[in-house]
């Protein structure tokens, strides 16, 4: 089959068809959705033959042996940890949902890693009804999934974005305020959802309730956090920083947002589509911060 390879930059090649171990459903892939991840750290990557890729969308042509899954034909969104990037990928059953008709496969493929990782940090921060949530990094693929499920939560959500340009939508999607970096926020929030890290994370930290709690998503600034905590005037009085990292297996989680886009209820914020011959383009487009939410390849 052809597929996406790292040589270390994004190449095609012809590597042998995966073959599905019994609770894997074989699936020709549809669509693809990049993310920060596997992009800007894809050189640690590089292994000869190697299929990178966490989300893809398609439809099912060999059901896992096991029994478990949907049936050859189904429409599917599918998540792991390689392999998305190419025309057949064998999933886990567990790692994937499947997608009713009215859902286009390629915004189905936007959901996995951005859209999971947004629902379950929102869920840790708690019950949000009435209170104040900052999103670091809103105008990105996780930010733009954040903003929407923290609002749906009841949340006064506060998007941070690096320049007026990038918070274009956000208001739409559910944002009750913009600012231009956490350094800019006045007052204080009950929660973070923290994606750039840095001293985004350290600016959002000072800026905590005495309960409050930040969420360390992401490091998209690739720049170390460094906080005084005994800064006058900064302290809340147990505010704390969690680590974050998605749990998996996503297929729960994946039926749920599907559900909320095929309701109507959940946009998934295309920001860069085309062809998958296009994926450096996409790829460079994604690091340089042009796309507002997150980028798609079709096959
Ligand atoms: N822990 C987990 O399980 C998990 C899961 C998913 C993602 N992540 C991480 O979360 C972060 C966000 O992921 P994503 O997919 O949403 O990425 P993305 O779509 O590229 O968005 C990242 C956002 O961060 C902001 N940013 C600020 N400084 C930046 C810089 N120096 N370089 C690049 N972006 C910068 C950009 O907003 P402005 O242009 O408006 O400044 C950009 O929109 C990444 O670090 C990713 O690795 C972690």
């Amino acid at each position: 089959m052809r597929a996406l390879i790292h040589d270390p930059d994004l190449t095609f090649g012809v590597v042998p068809d995966p073959v599905p171990t019994p609770s894997q459903a074989l699936v020709r892939v549809a669509s693809f959705s990049l993310n920060f991840g596997e992009v800007a750290y894809r050189s640690a990557d590089v292994r000869p033959g190697h299929v990178p890729g966490w989300d893809a969308a398609g439809v099912v042509v060999r059901a896992a042996a096991d029994g478990s899954g949907p049936a050859a034909g189904a429409r599917v969104v599918t998540f792991g940890w390689s392999g998305a990037w190419a025309e057949l990928r064998a999933v886990d059953t567990a790692e994937l949902a499947v997608v009713p008709e009215a859902v286009d496969l390629g915004t189905a493929g936007a959901l996995p890693v951005a859209g999971v990782a947004a629902l379950q940090a929102v869920r840790r921060l708690g019950p949000l009804t009435g209170r104040r949530v900052l999103v670091t990094g809103a105008s990105g693929g996780v930010g733009r999934y954040a903003v929407q499920l923290a609002a749906r939560e009841g949340a006064r959500v506060v998007a941070s974005v690096g320049s007026p340009a990038r918070a274009e939508g956000l208001r739409e999607l559910g944002a009750a305020e913009i600012v231009r970096g956490p350094e800019n926020l006045e007052g204080r929030v009950y929660g973070v959802l923290d994606n750039v890290g840095g001293r985004q994370l350290t600016q959002a930290f000072y800026r905590l309730e005495d309960d409050g709690v930040v969420m360390a998503v992401g490091r998209a600034a690739r720049e170390a956090a460094v906080i005084d905590f005994e800064l006058a005037g900064t302290r809340s009085a147990r505010g704390r920083i969690e680590n974050f990292n998605v749990t998996t297996p996503f297929g729960d989680d994946l039926a749920h947002l599907v559900g909320l886009l095929a309701a109507g209820e959940l946009d998934a914020q295309i920001g860069w589509r085309g062809p998958w011959d296009k994926a450096k383009e996409a790829a460079e487009a994604l690091l340089a911060r042009r796309v507002a939410g997150k980028a798609v390849l079709d096959l």
